[in-house]
This record gives C-alpha cells, structure tokens and sequence, in this order.
C-alpha cells in the first residue's frame, strides 16, 4: 500500500493514502487534533481521578497518540498501560520520517515506541508501559478492561465495518463501569450505534477545523 507523508497547518505531519484519500489525522493539525480530541477530552478527565489509567487505542499508526499520552503520563507522575491495535504498522523509513519527536523534545520516545516488539507489554519509562499488537481490532480480546478508548479508526466512509453496532458493543465490554470513549467523528448514524449498545453519548466541540466530537460513557445507568 502506497502511502506519503504529509504536512497539517500546525506543522505536524500526517500519512496519507492516495488509494483511498484518507490521512491518519486532520489536515488542520495532527498534534493539535490529537490533543483535543484523545489528550485533552479522553485522558484528561480520568488522570484526575486515577493514578493508574488503562488506555486502548483502536489504529496505533503514526504513535502519535501514544507519544502524547507517554508525555502526559511522565509529566503527571501517573501510571499508564497502554494497548493498541495496529494492522498495517508502519514501516521504518516512514516512522523515521515524522517529526513529532523533534516538535514534542521525545525523539528518543518515538523511536522507541515504534521499535519495541509487538505482541507484549514493555516499560517505557516508570508512568508508561506499551502494548502494541498486529490484530484486527474486530479480533481483540482482552481480559483486561479500560478506562479509556481513544477511538481513531479511519472515517465511516473509508472504513463502514469499523463504526457498527456490533463494533461498538464489543468496545463498551472493553471498557470497565463510568469508562469512556472518543473519537474525532461526530456522524449522526455513528452516534445512534453507539447510543443502540448503550453507551451515553454527548457532542463536544471538535479540534480547531471541526464542528464537533463524540464522547461516550459507559455509565451505571447503562447497566441497570
Ligand atoms: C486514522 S489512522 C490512526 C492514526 C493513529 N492513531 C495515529 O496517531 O497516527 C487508522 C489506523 O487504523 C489502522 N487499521 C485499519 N483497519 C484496522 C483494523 N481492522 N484493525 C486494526 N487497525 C486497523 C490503520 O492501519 C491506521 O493506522
């Protein structure tokens, strides 16, 4: 699969696809959007009240995400073990190339996070240990549960499979009591399949370049 590296307007980089047309991040800003959407509306909220937080993330890709959350992790002195699925993993060359490490200071972060062995966990550093395995997300199992799902699959349109009811039920038994999920898609039709499996679902303003946001919670109302 032919894919390029590409520059967002906050300067970061991004993938994309031309077969498809997709790019692994908004065009507005990859960094900026990963914050917003996964940092700050996903990871933030838990870290307040948790000293030691479960992350699973559905497109490991770039690493981005796990390179943000690594600096939040290290910066609030709290504990993260992070999963990630990842199907196409990206190639040396191409992890090589991105330039988050030089943007964000973790250079040596991002190399590492990409050249650690799939299929088990490995300490990072004292706040942050990573998982990564080379699994179809519609494949993963897990004994253990998460606080927090950052949901970044391509967009509907390019992946439907990913964003069904069935899907969503499999990530709500993912997830442990009050858990939330987010993700940068705000579609009317993903909303409702999360809402059919029982999660409670609000709109939050999207990141810069984007009207709106999903965030899900699988709270004790849900259950009942
Ligand atoms: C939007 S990109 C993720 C961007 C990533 N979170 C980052 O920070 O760079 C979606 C990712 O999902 C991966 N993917 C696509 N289908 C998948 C599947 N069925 N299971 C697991 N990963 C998949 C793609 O290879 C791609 O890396």
């Amino acid at each position: 699969m032919k894919r390029e590296l590409q520059l967002t307007f906050d300067g970061s980089h991004t993938i994309f696809i031309p077969s498809s047309g997709v790019t692994y991040h908004s065009k507005h800003g990859a960094i900026q959007e990963s914050l917003h959407v996964f940092i700050e509306a996903g990871l933030m909220p838990v870290m307040q009240h948790q000293k030691e937080i479960h992350v699973f993330e559905m497109g490991f890709g770039t690493g981005l995400n796990t390179l943000l959350t690594l600096q939040a992790a290290t910066k609030q002195q709290k504990k993260v073990e992070y999963t990630a699925v990842e199907l196409y993993p990206l190639t040396k060359e191409e992890y090589e190339a991105l330039n988050y490490g030089a943007t964000l200071q973790l250079q040596n972060e991002l190399e590492q996070i990409h050249t650690i062995p799939w299929e088990r966990m490995e300490k990072i550093n004292p706040f942050f240990s990573l998982y990564k395995t080379q699994t179809a997300l519609q494949n993963f199992h897990s004994t253990q549960l998460f606080d927090v799902i950052y949901y970044d699959a391509f967009a509907p349109s390019a992946q439907p499979e990913l964003w069904t009811k069935d899907i969503f039920s499999q990530l709500f038994s993912l997830l442990k009591d009050n858990g939330l999920l987010v993700t940068y898609c705000s579609k009317g039709e993903v909303r409702r399949a999360m809402q059919a499996v029982g999660f409670n679902v609000s709109k939050l303003p999207g990141a810069p370049g984007k009207r709106e946001m999903l965030k899900a919670i699988k709270t004790n109302k849900n259950l009942l």
